[in-house]
């Protein structure tokens, strides 16, 4: 009875006192490194878990002379994601890195310029927009299906990373500036092997301690500036086509068939028609829907692998609830339970994007603890 009134006075999150950032717990620090020693940045993720195992879901460490307070609590960084714009922006290194690469979407925006874009981009990538592009998606899985068909019948192997990338860019081109780049039947096309060389270098650069690209300039670094200078000629070609078709079919105006097509209309609609602008929504785009879709793809493949008993659960689902399996209908995708679930598990085992880093723009407080501006806080689930 004692104990169970005492459970009853457990204060609620909100009436908990609050905790100031500075007095998160943490792993101890070395002047000057403070955690960097032994740090290995490919596999941070995998090291911020272990901490927040030992230290729980709020914690302080320090990267060099930079405090980031790491939260891994789902609920707490919903807190934060809604705070965004006006309290939390994304850190400063993003939006200068892609900056200077002419590459300014949504990823490298910030407050009322990100607002704005980002619903120009949610609305052309809505589920009206989706629908009528499921076509191009079917019409590239059968070239995958009949790619692995061939290689099978001549018992190749099949890379099924390789594979995945030139499937979700084939689908990502198509879909964002209507180009059937048709990668999976082209092995040597100069637009993809561009753009495979941008996203690790491009990655390189956020993760780097030092800007030292700005000094001297490596080998990748050169490449990866004229690789930009390859996809950009290709994207503008695009934009001029696009602007040419729009032009001469003014009464299918309110029909965009891609991605650009909707920017080019919502964008007259607001009055930001560069090309820069919309070569930095392009390539924002192909950067945020290849390796991510492809990675979760392959992690799928690899979980059905080894759980058979899943795959033919799977199996018997897509067998009842398809009616033409060479064309899946739309809707029918919608009743799907099981793989929805895999794909939402797959998700969470495996985030192929699984750290936010995010600064604090204006004293606030979340959960329990205050944070003060310029409070570095890294999101880890
Ligand atoms: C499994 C697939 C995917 C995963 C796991 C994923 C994950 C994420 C995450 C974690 C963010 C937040 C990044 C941040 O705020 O810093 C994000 C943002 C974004 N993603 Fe994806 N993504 C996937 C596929 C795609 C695809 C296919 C597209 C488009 C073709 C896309 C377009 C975007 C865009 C435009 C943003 C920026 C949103 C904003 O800043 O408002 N993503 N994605």
């Amino acid at each position: 009875m004692f104990e169970r009134a005492a459970i009853d006075k457990t204060p609620t999150k909100s009436e908990r006192i609050a905790r100031n950032v500075q007095d998160l717990p943490g792993p101890k620090t070395l002047p000057i490194a403070g955690n960097l020693i032994g740090l290995d940045m490919h596999t941070l993720h995998l090291k911020l878990e272990h901490w927040c195992d030992q230290y729980g879901p709020w914690f302080n460490i320090k990267l060099g002379p930079e405090r980031f307070t790491v939260m891994g609590d789902p609920q707490s960084i919903q807190q934060v994601l809604k705070q965004r714009p006006e309290h939390f922006s994304r850190i400063r290194t993003i939006k200068s890195v892609f900056k200077e690469l002419g590459i300014h979407g949504v990823f490298s925006m910030e407050g009322r310029e990100w607002k704005a874009c980002r619903k120009t981009t949610v609305r052309g990538l809505d589920a009206r927009h989706l629908q009528r592009f499921y076509p191009t998606i079917i019409k590239t899985v059968h070239r995958l299906k009949n790619r692995w068909q061939d290689q099978m019948s001549e018992s190749q192997p099949i890379a099924v990373r390789e594979d995945m990338m030139k499937m979700t860019v084939d689908i990502t081109t198509a879909l964002t500036m209507g180009y059937d780049i048709n990668t999976l039947e082209n092995d040597q096309l100069e637009f993809q092997i561009h753009l495979k060389r941008v996203f690790p270098i491009l990655w390189k650069r956020l993760n780097a301690p030092f800007p030292y690209w700005r000094y001297i300039k490596l080998p990748a670094d050169r490449n990866l500036e004229y690789s930009l200078e390859v996809i950009r000629n290709h994207v503008f070609t695009f934009i001029s086509q696009a602007r040419q078709k729009l032009a001469e079919q003014s009464d299918e105006m309110s029909q965009p068939g891609n991605f650009l097509e909707s920017l080019l209309i919502q964008n007259d609609l607001n009055g930001d028609t560069s090309d820069e602008s919309l070569f930095g929504s392009i390539i924002t785009m192909l950067l945020a829907g290849e390796d991510t879709t492809a990675y979760t793809l392959c992690w799928i493949i690899y979980y059905l692998s080894i759980y058979p008993d899943l795959l033919t659960a799977l199996r018997s689902e897509l067998k009842e609830g398809i009616k033409e399996h060479e064309k899946p209908d739309w809707a029918e995708l919608d009743k799907l339970p099981l793989m929805d679930a895999i794909i939402q598990e797959t998700m969470r085992l495996k985030p192929v994007a699984p750290l936010l880093y995010l600064t604090c723009l204006q004293d606030t407080q979340i959960d329990d603890v205050y944070h003060s501006q310029g409070d570095l806080t890294d999101h880890s689930e």
